[in-house]
């Protein structure tokens, strides 16, 4: 069975989508971990770095998006969604697309599908609430992988839910200020409350922090306030790879520059060595 880690954060921006498929990039590169992305952001930005625009559109109209496997439980028709034919192989940027690198794109029609979605939820008994069809529609398919990381929208909705749901780990990435570490006990809580209602361990890997400007003393300041409250607010820790700003992980995001290795699109000091570092500590945290 794969390791399935959820990316979340109720703030947005702090960097979930470029970790993910960092992430993902240097699991399946360095490690040769099989790795499939699952976008469940409506936003499309994982799916945007990782495969052709074109492409994706042409799958889109298709229902060969994750949003079909949640349209699928919503109509009663006979389902349409087939995760074989929607799993998108090989891809990334780097070298025309990576071997063992899969992605399961979003769609913008996610948006629509969360209301209807919440619609059901309004009933609030838990075994109403459409909290598994993530992993019910992925469960046979995951199993191909060593590792399935889940990018998650901005929110704790039902889709992220889902994801976390299909998950044993989530990762909390973070901008080390006061916004951004603001809700981080409340998004501690809610898994928690979740994960003991459904009888489903979801345990915290941590907290990892991006856009780090070492030269900033609130940067410093929320630095070490995050690593004394891991234990109380409960996320076991925070990274010791800490991730800093740079315009290199900025511009990676962008899929129509190809890049032929690793260091061709992350560099050799940062953001590739951080990157290196975070992925070797994942896998210490997870085995
Ligand atoms: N280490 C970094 N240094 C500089 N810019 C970064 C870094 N990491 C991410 N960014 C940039 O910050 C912006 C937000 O990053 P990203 O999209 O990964 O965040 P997110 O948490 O997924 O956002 P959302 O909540 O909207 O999904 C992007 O423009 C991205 O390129
Ligand atoms: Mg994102």
């Amino acid at each position: 069975m794969a390791t399935v880690i959820s990316i979340i954060n109720l703030k947005g921006g702090v960097g979930k989508t470029t970790i993910t498929v960092a992430l993902a990039e240097f699991m399946t590169l360095l490690h040769q971990r099989k790795t499939l992305v699952v976008d469940l952001d409506p936003q499309t930005n994982a799916t945007m770095a990782l495969m052709n625009e074109y492409e994706w559109k042409r799958r889109n109209v298709r229902g060969q998006t994750v949003v079909q496997l949640f349209r699928d439980r919503l109509q009663q028709h006979r389902p349409v969604f087939n995760p074989e034919e929607a799993i998108v192989h090989q891809v990334s940027n780097i070298g025309g697309g990576i071997p063992g690198l899969d992605l399961l794109p979003s769609s913008l029609d996610l948006i629509d599908l969360q209301d209807n979605l919440a619609g059901i939820a309004t009933s609030g008994i838990i075994s109403d609430r459409p909290l598994t069809i993530l992993g019910e529609s992925l469960a046979e398919v995951a199993a191909a992988y060593d590792l399935v990381l889940i990018d998650c929208p901005p929110n704790l909705g039902i889709i992220t839910q889902n994801g976390l749901l299909f998950s044993q780990y989530f990762l909390i990435p973070v901008i080390p200020d006061i916004l951004s570490t603001y809700g981080i006990p409340q998004i501690v809580s809610r898994v928690r409350r979740l994960a003991a209602e459904t009888g489903v361990e979801i345990k915290p890997l941590g907290v990892v922090i991006n856009k780090c400007r070492h030269q900033s003393a609130l940067h410093r300041t929320q630095y070490h306030v995050l690593s004394m409250d891991a234990d109380r607010v409960g996320y076991s820790r925070v990274f010791d790879t800490i991730l800093p700003e740079s315009t290199q992980a900025a511009a990676a995001m962008d899929f129509s520059v190809a890049y032929p290795s690793l260091h061709g699109k992350y560099g050799y000091k940062a953001p590739y060595l951080q990157y290196h570092q975070l992925a070797e500590e994942v896998l210490r945290y997870v085995r």
